[in-house]
């Protein structure tokens, strides 16, 4: 359970891919994300999750029109499919072990790209045999990238803002959230909360919030007003934003694991005042030797 590369090289190289060549995952590929798949640490919170390597059919690519994913998806052949029992911290911990997935294939020289919809009731669904509690929440296009992007992708891009990223100062405080963290005044971590910053979200909205304090670094969800309560038709879209909490976790414990920073999750929410409705508290990730 280990990568090639180093993990800040794998998560400055990642970037949403929506146009592959259309060649099939070499057998070596296909072989080294199911190991990986079958290798991974049970996820922070406990959730029963399971992911799959799926090869891509016509009527697959087909299937994510009208499943309320926003991209144009071109010459995917395989996606990584996966399920998790309803539960409280169900979708952090999908988008945790996802991620790892995902900087796997990155590894593996492959293109990726998280597409979060409806799910559930699909034949994605179908293909992992969900159960009746469990939620199909997202998948992962993975493919051999094409060189040349097409200009439907770069309005994708465009259009989500994917290639910009909050301000540093938007998104780390220090002690409470009046207080902005300076990059400097972060110190051994300023390269984890770099890459906590570099990672993907949904309509890359960022919603992640860290506040240093008490010898750990807390996490919060800053809700964007207005998101995350679509529904498709009847169906509910799975809740994206805790999705990106996972993500976030991964970077913020993979970079710090390879820095030599120690440390583990915990809950242990501190009793600062939360700037508004929509942002809720998260994890901490404790350091040893804090
Ligand atoms: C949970 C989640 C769901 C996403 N859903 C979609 C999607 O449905 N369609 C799409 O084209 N991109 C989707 N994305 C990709 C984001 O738009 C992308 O991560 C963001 O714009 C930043 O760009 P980058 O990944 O290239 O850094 C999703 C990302 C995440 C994390």
């Amino acid at each position: 359970m280990s990568y090639q590369n180093a993990i800040t090289t794998l998560i400055s190289r990642r970037y949403s891919c929506r146009s592959y060549t259309g060649e099939p995952l070499e057998a070596a590929q296909r072989q080294a994300l199911q190991d990986f798949i079958a290798a991974l640490p049970g996820p922070p919170f406990g959730s029963a999750v399971r992911l799959e390597l799926i090869a891509a059919t016509e009527e697959d690519r087909g299937a994510l029109k009208g499943l309320g994913t926003y991209g144009f998806i071109k010459g995917a052949t395989a996606f990584i499919v996966g399920a998790v029992r309803g539960g409280a911290r169900d979708m952090e911990d999908f988008g945790e072990w996802m991620e790892r997935v995902v900087l796997c294939a990155t590894d593996l020289e492959l293109g990726t790209c998280w597409l979060g919809g409806s799910f559930t009731k699909s034949s994605f669904a179908q293909k992992v045999a969900a159960r009746d509690d469990e939620i199909v929440p997202a998948v992962v296009a993975v493919g051999e990238a094409s060189e040349k992007p097409r200009w439907v992708d770069r309005l994708v891009r465009q259009g989500a803002g994917s290639d910009q990223r909050k301000l540093w100062e938007a998104l780390f405080f220090d002690g409470d959230f009046a207080h902005p963290l300076p990059r400097e005044a972060a110190e051994e971590y300023a390269p984890v909360l770099d890459m906590v910053r570099r990672g993907p979200s949904a309509s890359n909205k960022q919603p992640w919030r860290i506040v240093k304090g008490n010898g750990a670094w807390q996490l919060y969800l800053q809700r964007t007003p207005g998101y995350g309560k679509q529904t498709l038709g009847l169906v509910k879209i799975a809740d994206m934003q805790r999705i990106d909490m996972g993500i976030a976790m991964t970077h913020f414990a993979l970079t710090a694991q390879e820095l030599g920073l120690p440390g583990h999750w915990e809950l242990r929410p501190p009793q600062i005042a939360l700037p508004d409705a929509g942002t809720e508290y998260n994890v901490s990730w404790v350091m040893s030797n804090g």
